[in-house]
């Protein structure tokens, strides 16, 4: 423990992953710190750098599948109340990179604000969503964004604007920074207009979507003009199986880990739904997903 001396008690060795994700597969961490505020995450940053440890955010590990190996790195998980707060201030709303997305979701709604609608029901923690633009056929959290904090591998912290920041199809100009808080453009509506949106986007999801199973949600990304749910569908794959992972029936572009498969399950049928889409249609499929 020489190493997190000091924060014993935000520290723990070999702590096993899967409990901690959607699709409930993978092998432990080396190491998971829960840093109570920015000093502390600092020095888990500064510590984890000098041993020449990488470093890695957990959120609610709702789109990330853990190799059955496990990392031999740090975890972060900003799970302390700190990184949870959510202020409301006039037009927008700040959330801690760690607060929950869904939370955020229903407390936006019931305050008659609109904008967050989108986000329904799509899990994951607010700095999560942030890195990866998460969104749907309804828009992406992008577009919402005023401001972000960050902190770098180095323990340094900046406060972005909007004008800093680049947000693409699933993609974000965060990448290898820890989002600490997301300042969001929200605005005024008719609660029962917002109510409505929201409930039309829970409808359109749990109809289409597997949402109750073991999941990690989509697990590639639509190619330009394509829809790689559609794709996998047409080359028969829906139903198809590598032990315990299956392509769900529901939606084609979703895995789904029954009981007793492990991540190689999943990655191998990955590897196959990649070489019959390339056959068909001379498309490599990218993953939407992040392996670890
Ligand atoms: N389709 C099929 N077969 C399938 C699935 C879809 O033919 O098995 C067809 C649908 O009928 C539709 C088209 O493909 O015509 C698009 O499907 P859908 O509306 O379900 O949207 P998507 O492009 O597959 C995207 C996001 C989802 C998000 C939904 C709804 C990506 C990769 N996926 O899915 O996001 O929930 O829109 O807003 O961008 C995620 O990011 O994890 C995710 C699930």
């Amino acid at each position: 423990m020489r190493l997190f001396c000091g924060l014993e008690a935000i520290a723990s060795e070999h702590e096993p992953l899967a409990s901690h994700t959607h699709f409930g597969l993978g092998g432990p961490a080396r190491w998971v710190l829960r840093p109570r505020d920015e000093s502390e995450l600092a020095t888990v940053l500064r510590r984890s750098r000098q041993a020449g440890l990488r470093v890695r955010v957990l959120g609610r590990g709702a789109n990330l599948l853990v190799r059955d190996e496990g990392v031999p790195d740090v975890v972060v998980r900003l799970s302390a109340p700190h990184w949870g707060r959510i202020e409301f201030s006039d037009g927008a709303v700040t959330a801690g990179g760690g607060a929950d997305m869904h939370r955020l979701v229903l407390e936006t709604v019931r305050r008659g604000l609109s904008g967050l609608e989108r986000m329904g029901g799509i899990p994951g923690t607010v700095g999560g969503c942030i890195c990866m633009n998460a969104g749907g056929r309804d828009g992406e959290i992008g577009e919402l964004v005023r401001s972000v904090r960050v902190m770098d591998a180095s323990g340094c912290v900046r406060d972005l604007h909007r004008g800093e920041l680049r947000f693409a199809y699933r993609r974000s100009s965060l990448a290898g920074q820890i989002v600490l808080a997301v300042e969001l453009t929200v605005e005024p509506d008719d609660p029962t207009r917002i109510k409505r949106r929201l409930r039309e986007v829970w409808k359109y999801k749990s109809a289409s979507q597997p949402l109750k199973a073991h999941s990690a949600g989509c697990i590639f990304k639509n190619p330009p003009g394509m829809s790689a749910g559609r794709m996998i569908e047409q080359v028969g794959m829906k139903g198809r199986r590598v032990g315990g992972a299956e392509v769900s029936r529901t939606h084609a572009n979703f895995i789904v880990a029954h009981a007793g498969s492990t991540s190689s399950d999943v990655l191998r049928l990955i590897s196959r739904i990649q070489e019959s889409v390339h056959e068909r249609y001379d498309v490599l499929l990218e993953l939407e997903v992040e392996v670890w």
